[in-house]
């Protein structure tokens, strides 16, 4: 089988490597020359655990190709994944779907052979109907079915979810396009992965509804943690007993800084537009957007509560700027709130990430960076940590201690042993726990 795959974005390379990894010959299309050149050449432009090494060896083996020229990489292709961006327009919170429109309409004039259009980027609900109606604007004679396969690929954990998801998701109107797609997959019957077979509308949403109800459980953990911290209850062990509930589920109860990340903050906007514009108003969703948004803020004022009240002229040591570990990703991260915010209270900020990454640019221009997580605490009256890191889990208080000039550690990851950081005499502060 063929498939050309529009975008070499995070899951445009994900998912274009993956399916060539499954067998399928893959060329992956990006307008960006400099990309598609850098591609070529073998380098990757994004952190993703694997990532590299599953591209390497299927462009080594023939199935996997890059290119910049739409008609090429559709050449002969049995279905042509859209896997363009679709961030949030500025002022409404809609998804910005220009790039899509535009994708769709190169593909509908370029199109030779019958093929299926399938949507990959995460769209409104009514967005594969739109695309119908555009392909048979501009090319009312060609025979393109179109279809949505939305992907749930956790940054960090991406090809893992790509080759054993808990499912997969096909939304689509007719036998050929459903009978693609399950070629496509077939790999994934083997290990008896759940097939969702559904109309385009229904896959369109599912991919909202999972996200929000993500974004919904990380937020009511966070306040749990807060009524914790009130009542003096420990959330790890509530979330433990919730989560034992089968009904409930153990995954998504961490208490932390606030979900951020390229999908929960836009997603969760965006179905709160759709859902207000349908008159069918998400209004947990928009209380956890706001929720989640009060909570960034919340966390730079504890740090500035944990110094007595002020941290003019206090040196902080920030480890973890990414908006989770095991990637370079800043977007929407609890540090883009919590180091400008703590910064402009008058303190000096020594920030240190395990990746490179555009940090630099975004974080206050006082920022020093620093090499190490040692590196970063030396001299500092503070300690945050605001990403789980491994590296960071395996810090020796006593070592931390010796390297610092004061006694504050603000875990907000809950990633640290409150007891062995007391102990090594620290004034130790986590998420909801006593
Ligand atoms: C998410 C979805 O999980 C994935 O299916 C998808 O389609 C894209 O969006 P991703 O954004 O990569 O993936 O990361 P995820 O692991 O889901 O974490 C999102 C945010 O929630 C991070 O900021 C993380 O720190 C936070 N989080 C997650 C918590 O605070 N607590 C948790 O229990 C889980």
């Amino acid at each position: 089988m063929r498939v050309a795959m529009i975008g070499a974005g995070y899951v445009g390379l994900v998912s274009g490597a993956c399916f060539a990894e499954f067998g399928v010959d893959v060329c992956v299309v990006d307008t960006e020359v400099s990309k598609v050149e850098a591609l070529r050449a073998g380098r990757i432009p994004i952190y993703e655990p694997g990532l590299d090494k599953l591209v390497s060896e299927n462009v080594r083996d023939g199935r996997l190709s890059f290119t910049t020229d739409l008609s090429e990489a559709m050449e002969g292709a049995d279905a042509v994944f859209l896997a363009v961006g679709t961030p949030s327009r500025r002022g409404d919170g809609h998804a910005d779907l220009s790039y899509v429109f535009a994708a769709a309409e190169q593909v509908a004039r370029a199109a030779k052979g019958p093929l299926v259009l399938v949507t990959k980027s995460t769209v409104p609900v009514g967005t594969g109907r739109q695309i119908q109606e555009l392909i048979a604007r501009v090319r009312p004679d060609a025979e393109i079915e179109v279809a949505s396969n939305p992907e749930f690929l956790r940054e960090g954990n991406a090809i893992g979810d790509f080759m054993r998801p808990d499912r997969v998701v096909i939304g689509a109107e007719s036998d050929r396009a459903f009978q693609v797609l399950r070629r496509l997959y077939r790999p994934l019957y083997l290990i008896e992965t759940p097939i969702v077979q559904t109309g385009i509308e229904t896959a369109e949403l599912i991919k909202y509804a999972a996200n929000a109800f993500l974004a919904v459980k990380i937020t009511f953990i966070n306040q749990m943690a807060d009524l914790c911290e009130k009542a003096g209850a420990d959330v790890h062990d509530v979330a433990r007993g919730m989560g034992l509930d089968g009904r409930i589920g153990r995954k998504f109860l961490h208490a932390g800084p606030g979900y951020g990340g390229s999908c929960f903050p836009k997603d969760t906007l965006a179905l709160a537009r759709t859902a207000q514009e349908l008159g069918a108003p998400a209004t947990i969703v928009e209380q956890t957007i706001a929720a989640n948004d009060a909570r960034k803020e919340a966390m730079a004022e504890r740090v500035i509560a944990a110094m007595g009240g002020s941290v003019a002229g206090k040196t902080i040591a920030v480890l973890g700027l990414t908006f989770k570990p095991e990637t370079d990703d800043m977007r929407d991260a609890p540090s883009l709130v919590v180091v400008p915010r703590l910064a402009q209270a008058g303190a000096t900020i020594r920030a240190y990430d395990p990746q490179p990454s555009h940090a630099r640019q975004l974080m206050p221009a006082a920022t020093h960076f620093a090499d190490s997580a040692l590196d970063a605490a030396e001299g500092a009256d503070a300690v945050v940590l605001l990403t789980e890191w491994n590296e960071f889990r395996a810090l020796s208080p006593d070592r931390l201690k010796a390297t610092m000039a004061g006694n504050t550690v603000l875990d907000l990851r809950n990633a640290w042993d409150p007891q062995a950081f007391r102990e090594a005499g620290f004034q130790y502060q986590s998420i909801g726990r006593p």
